[in-house]
This record gives C-alpha cells, sequence and structure tokens, in this order.
C-alpha cells in the first residue's frame, strides 16, 4: 500500500498543531503550504527534528508553492484570517473569500481527486465557495465545524458531572456560528440521556456556552482563535476518510433536500469513510429544534448568497 499525502493548506496555528497530529498518528506524509516565507518550511522541520521521539515514519515538508499538494489524497484547508477579540466569524468573510477561492483553483489543478476539509471562517460559507470553486462532487468537500462543536457540547457536560468526556456524546447541528444548534435531547452519558441527570436549566446553560465557546477562546487569547481543538477535530476527520472508518461524525455537508434545504451547506452528522461523505442522517427534529435549525440555516443562507453575488468566476 503506498503512502498516504496529506496536504495542509494554511501553516498557521492550527495548520502547525495538524500537522504534528497527522505525524502522531502516522497518516501519512504531510506538506504544509502557507504563503509566510519559511513559516511552513520551519514547522515542518521542528516536527521532523522530534520524529524520533514520537516516534512518526511520516516525512513532513513545508512549501511556498501550492504546486506542493500535488496529487494529494486529503487537503485541510486554514488558510485564511482568524477572528480578533470584537470580530464576528462572518467579519471575515470578504478576505477570506478571496483566499478560498485560488486555494481552490490550484486544488481542481494539483489534486483533482482529494478529499478537501475546510476549516477557514466563515465556515459554511467558504466551504460552500470551496466546492463551487472545484466543482468536485459534494461528497468530496466538507466543513470542519461539527466535530469541534459537538465536542464543545460534550466537553462541557461532562465537566458539569464530573465524568470522563469520552463518555459522552453530544451532537450541535446548524451553522458554524452564534446559531448553531445543540441538541440536548440527543445527549447521553454513558447510554444514559443527560436531561435525567442535569435540569433543563443547567444544560440550558451549557448550550448557550457551547454556542459562545469560540468567542471565549478569541477573548481569552486576543491574539487569534481556538485551534488546539479545531486542529484535534479536522485531523479526526482526515483519519476517518483514509482509513475509511465509517465514523458518525457531524460536519458541514452539503444539504440537496435533507432537513427541507437544498444547495446549502450546514452542520448535520454524517458518515465519513473512503467516500468521504458517504451519507447525511436525518435526525428527528421536535418543533422547537426544527426552528432553532431553520433560524441557523437562514443565517447560512444569508452569507451564502453574499458569496455568490459577490465572488465572480
Ligand atoms: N495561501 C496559503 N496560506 C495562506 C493564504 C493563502 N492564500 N492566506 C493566508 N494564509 C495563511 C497565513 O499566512 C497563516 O499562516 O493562513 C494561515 C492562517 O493561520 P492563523 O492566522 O494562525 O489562523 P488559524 O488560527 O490557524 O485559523 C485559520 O481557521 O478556524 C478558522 O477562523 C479561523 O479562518 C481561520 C482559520
Amino acid at each position: 500500500m503506498s503512502r498516504k499525502k496529506i496536504a495542509l493548506v494554511g501553516a498557521g496555528q492550527i495548520g502547525g498543531t495538524m500537522a504534528l497530529l497527522a505525524a502522531q498518528k502516522e497518516l501519512g506524509d504531510v506538506v504544509t503550504i502557507d504563503i509566510a516565507e519559511g513559516v511552513p518550511q520551519g514547522k515542518s522541520l521542528d516536527i521532523t527534528h522530534g520524529a524520533t521521539v514520537i516516534p512518526s515514519s511520516s516525512s513532513l515538508t513545508g512549501s511556498n508553492d501550492y504546486s506542493a499538494m500535488k496529487d494529494a489524497d486529503v487537503i485541510i484547508v486554514t488558510a485564511g484570517l482568524p477572528r480578533k477579540p470584537g470580530m464576528s466569524r462572518d467579519d471575515l468573510l470578504e478576505v477570506n473569500c478571496g483566499i478560498i477561492k485560488s486555494v481552490g483553483e490550484n486544488i481542481k489543478e494539483q489534486a483533482p481527486n482529494a478529499f478537501v476539509i475546510v476549516v477557514t471562517n466563515p465556515l459554511d460559507a467558504m466551504v460552500y465557495l470551496m466546492q463551487k470553486v472545484t466543482g468536485f462532487p459534494a461528497e468530496k468537500v466538507c466543513g470542519m465545524a461539527g466535530v469541534l462543536d459537538s465536542s464543545r457540547f460534550s466537553s462541557l457536560i461532562a465537566l458539569e458531572l464530573g465524568i470522563a468526556a469520552e463518555d459522552v456524546t453530544a451532537m450541535v447541528m446548524g451553522g458554524h456560528g452564534d446559531t448553531m444548534v445543540p441538541l440536548t435531547r440527543y445527549a447521553t452519558a454513558g447510554g444514559v440521556p443527560v436531561t435525567q441527570l442535569l435540569d433543563a436549566e443547567t444544560l440550558e446553560a451549557i448550550a448557550a456556552r457551547t454556542a459562545k465557546s469560540g468567542g471565549e477562546i478569541v477573548g481569552l487569547l486576543k491574539t487569534g482563535s481556538a485551534f488546539y481543538s479545531p486542529a484535534l477535530s479536522a485531523i479526526k476527520m482526515a483519519e476517518a476518510f483514509l482509513k475509511d472508518k465509517k465514523n458518525v461524525l457531524t460536519c458541514a455537508a452539503k444539504l440537496s433536500g435533507e432537513y427541507g434545504v437544498d444547495g446549502l451547506y450546514s452542520g448535520v452528522p454524517v458518515v465519513m469513510g473512503a467516500g468521504g461523505v458517504e451519507k447525511i442522517i436525518e435526525v428527528e427534529l421536535d418543533a422547537t429544534e426544527k426552528a432553532a435549525f431553520d433560524v441557523s440555516i437562514a443565517a447560512v443562507k444569508d452569507l451564502t448568497e453574499w458569496v455568490e453575488s459577490n465572488v465572480k468566476g
């Protein structure tokens, strides 16, 4: 079996962390690409220096040239600007559209069979643009947000209960913004519905904190946004694809009729394996959950329409 190739476009906080994680997991050879001269080369060399300690047989290289992604199996895109305090994810829209467009054109040329995971914010609009620019089938282009938002939700529930985070399963659907929809009714701890373990008020507070978690980190860091947990989440998706794990993960997937939505990307549970987004799972939503999901979809639609009318070509 030949070695897999993982291309990370963007060698910033998330890109560098993903390079380390991919090497630790020996997912394949890792190429990191960035416009900042020396940064992808320096981070790759730094991790290479630690390869015997990990230990890892992955080869790590850095480049300022998009051609380095040639024939990659997986491409994870974090190229773009992160949030600063006071900025919403949507404030990043215009500048990151330009970046995603040029990265997408290069992906189309260099790695036409790649599975593409977009992380750049505002996520749902950026992944929409990536699929449009590459022209790849929808199942080969998805966005990382739901794994992270769901993990944030699970970890906060686990903290409240004083139990291991790995025993909590909880899901967040909808757009990756303030309108995201934590599905409290479906959350379980060791198989027990958390609605039997925590009162409604506490669960509501946890759901609200989940939706604002990204902003909470931005407020604390002051110079950028979250990167450890986003990197862990994107690498989990890459691993599901590379190892054909058929994991059930929430990610930004293109809907074609599911949940009454057509042609937009939004966070939904999917089966992820060698085919990429192999299946979109339709969860039964009650009236309140559906109303919240529809509000979130309306926010995604606004951003997507902006992309449609402002990004040419
Ligand atoms: N091609 C390649 N790399 C680029 C390009 C481009 N056209 N434009 C910018 N970059 C690089 C920057 O040089 C920087 O190294 O993207 C990198 C982004 O890294 P950080 O600023 O550290 O941002 P990070 O925290 O990694 O977040 C990246 O993910 O979660 C989202 O909102 C976040 O949109 C942001 C993205």
